[in-house]
């Protein structure tokens, strides 16, 4: 191989090394986000905890993502309103919570930044009562959600 070969190799290299570890660092920083402000309530595999309230992921959560009132709901979770979190790193965390409980024969839309900014700047007066009038109306489809015990 010549030497001006194995240069422009090499930069190839780099420049895809670049892009990955730019890639592994949204991916760590949104999982490590989960941890840090959502696992907490949610649990590390995302389970919840029932007889508190806390809704379960695994098998359910797409269901909001492929609902227009349901991505309202979404940005609209005490969770994420307190996370103290941007919008690009809401967006991140919550598509992280899609792509790794989400069922994985649905597609799902992730969120963009700019959805999340536009989301959050409409207002919920309740949030429980948003819930189940998402539930109520996917119920009625034969969508079933997980047991919520919020009155
Ligand atoms: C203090 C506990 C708590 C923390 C921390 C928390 N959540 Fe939640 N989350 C809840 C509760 C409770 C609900 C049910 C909605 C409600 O009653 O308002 C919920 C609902 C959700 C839902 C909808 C699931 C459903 O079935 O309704 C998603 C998705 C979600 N949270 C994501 C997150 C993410 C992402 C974070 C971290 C940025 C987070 N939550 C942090 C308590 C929490």
């Amino acid at each position: 191989m010549s030497h001006k070969r194995a240069g422009g190799l090499l930069i190839a290299l780099l420049l895809a090394g670049q892009l990955f570890s730019q890639a592994a660092a949204a991916e760590r920083s949104a999982a490590a986000n989960y941890i840090l402000r959502c696992a907490g309530c949610h649990g590390t595999e995302g389970k919840g905890v029932a007889s508190a309230g806390i809704p379960t992921f695994p098998g359910y959560v797409d269901e909001f993502f492929n609902d227009e009132e349901g991505r309202l709901y979404l940005m609209h979770v005490p969770g994420v309103v307190g996370a103290g979190l941007r919008d690009d790193e809401i967006a991140e965390v919550m598509n992280y919570v899609v792509d790794r409980w989400g069922k994985p024969s649905v597609a799902v839309e992730h969120f963009t930044t700019e959805e999340v900014s536009r989301l959050r700047k409409q207002p919920v007066k309740d949030v429980v009562l948003l819930r189940y009038s998402i539930t109520d109306r996917l119920a009625q489809e034969g969508v079933e959600l997980p047991e919520y015990t919020w009155p």
